[in-house]
């Protein structure tokens, strides 16, 4: 038996790589990947050798440029928001997890995969579907659903027993849990449970507040080709360093934070704190771009289908038909999604200012308050109104009429 461990090199995946061989007697593969969470992925090497993976085991990949190339970008053409707000950062990066589990799997020859999501959360539910939709036959093991360390003593206690190392700081017990990528960090749990409580500054790790940023306003330009942000400033930049340079600039100017209670689709509701610098920024240059080159009913049909498309997302369905349907239509609308959005940044906030594009929809010489030389006949408008109007005239003549 062999299961390939999607692994942190954090206490509790440690914990969960030993229980893997002790409790269930099997081979383990760890799989650590670098979504740009910000954390050196070396000492995970050291310390799988030292939990006793053998070398020709452990794998450890660098899958920035994949994450925001084949997950992000595809997600953010569509705009999506779930329940109005959440850029979906932990959402999106699952399934990129679980097919390089299932890819290795495969390479391997192991018959099984595991996660460190809980019971209660929607993780488990991403890694899962993903892992199915994609190897129907695979053998799941969820730790935190089966095991009997069900407390953090309980859990140290076997860490200390099996001789994992524990870093001095995690003796203790982390006061909430993180989740980060490029995209975002997300914090929840323990002392961010209150709802009614403001979370304190010390739970922000990658922007700073809003009050303390600059005075003055940063502008930038973000250029796109097809509903992709391709360069910042005139120079071009892959789509995992345009990310990184976009949540340095919105770090400094206090951009992208969110204190939400979400619906899990698990049924409960949670509170989570999130920052999403960088696609905070990108959603709303996307939508300035969009503005000038997407045509009405094509925008208005891509708005009316972006929550169906963020809650599959949400709920683990990326590998899903309905999600590969939506993403056919969304692409086609970035067909002439070209041009240039200036923004403004300042404390907090992200100002469009300026959209320029070479195929450009909005016609100056139609919208103007000059004369438009003939361009538009305002007669034609009388016409146009009436006849909207003529079912609403009908209706007041008759009985069902507008109760004022
Ligand atoms: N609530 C977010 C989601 O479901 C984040 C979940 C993981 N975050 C965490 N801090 N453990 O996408
Ligand atoms: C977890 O429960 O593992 C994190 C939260 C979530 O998945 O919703």
């Amino acid at each position: 038996k062999k299961v390939v461990l999607a692994y942190s090199g954090g206490l509790d995946t440690s914990v969960i790589l030993k229980w893997l061989q002790t409790a269930y007697g099997c081979e383990v593969v760890t799989f650590t990947a670098d979504l740009g969470q910000g954390e050196e992925l070396s000492p995970a090497r050291k310390k799988a050798e030292l939990l006793g993976i053998k070398p020709e085991n452990i794998f450890i990949e660098d899958v920035r440029e994949e994450f925001v190339k084949d997950f992000v970008f595809p997600m953010f053409r569509a705009n999506a928001l779930y329940e109005g707000q959440y850029l979906l950062g932990t959402s999106i990066a699952r399934p990129l997890i679980s097919k390089h589990q299932i890819d290795l799997a495969l390479k391997t020859g192991a018959d099984a995969v595991c996660h460190g999501a809980t019971g209660k959360g929607n993780d488990q539910v991403r890694f899962e579907l993903s892992y199915y939709a994609l190897k129907p036959d695979i053998k799941v093991i969820a730790p935190w659903r089966e095991w009997e360390l069900t407390s953090r003593t309980k859990l140290l206690e076997f860490a200390e027993k099996h001789q994992i190392p524990i870093a001095k700081d995690k003796r203790g017990e982390a006061p909430f849990s993180v989740d980060a990528n490029l995209l975002h960090s997300s914090s929840e749990g323990k002392i961010l449970e209150d709802p009614w409580e403001e979370a304190d500054e010390m739970v922000y790790q990658r922007t700073i507040s809003p009050e303390a940023a600059p005075d003055k306003a940063t502008y930038i330009e973000i250029e796109f080709e097809k509903g992709d942000a391709v360069a910042i400033d005139g120079v071009k930049m892959s789509p995992a360093t345009l990310l990184t340079k976009l949540n340095e600039l919105g770090k400094a100017n206090g951009i992208g934070r969110l204190d939400l209670v979400e619906n899990r689709f698990v049924g409960m509701k949670s509170r989570g704190i999130y920052e999403t610098p960088g696609g905070t920024i990108l959603y709303a240059a996307h939508r300035g771009i969009e503005s000038i080159t997407l045509d009405r009913g094509a925008g208005h049909l891509k708005d009316e289908v972006m929550p169906k498309y963020a809650e599959l997302i949400y709920y683990g369905f990326w590998y899903s038909p309905e999600r590969e349907m939506l993403q056919a239509l969304i692409d086609k609308s970035q067909e002439n999604v070209t041009g240039t959005v200036r923004l403004k940044l300042y404390k907090g906030n992200t100002t469009v200012v300026g959209r320029k594009s070479p195929v450009s929809l909005y016609s100056m010489q139609h919208v103007t308050f000059e004369d438009d030389q003939g361009t538009y006949n305002q007669r034609d408008a009388e016409g146009f109104i009436k006849l909207n109007a003529l079912r609403l005239r009908l209706r007041a003549l008759g009985q069902g009429g507008p109760k004022s």
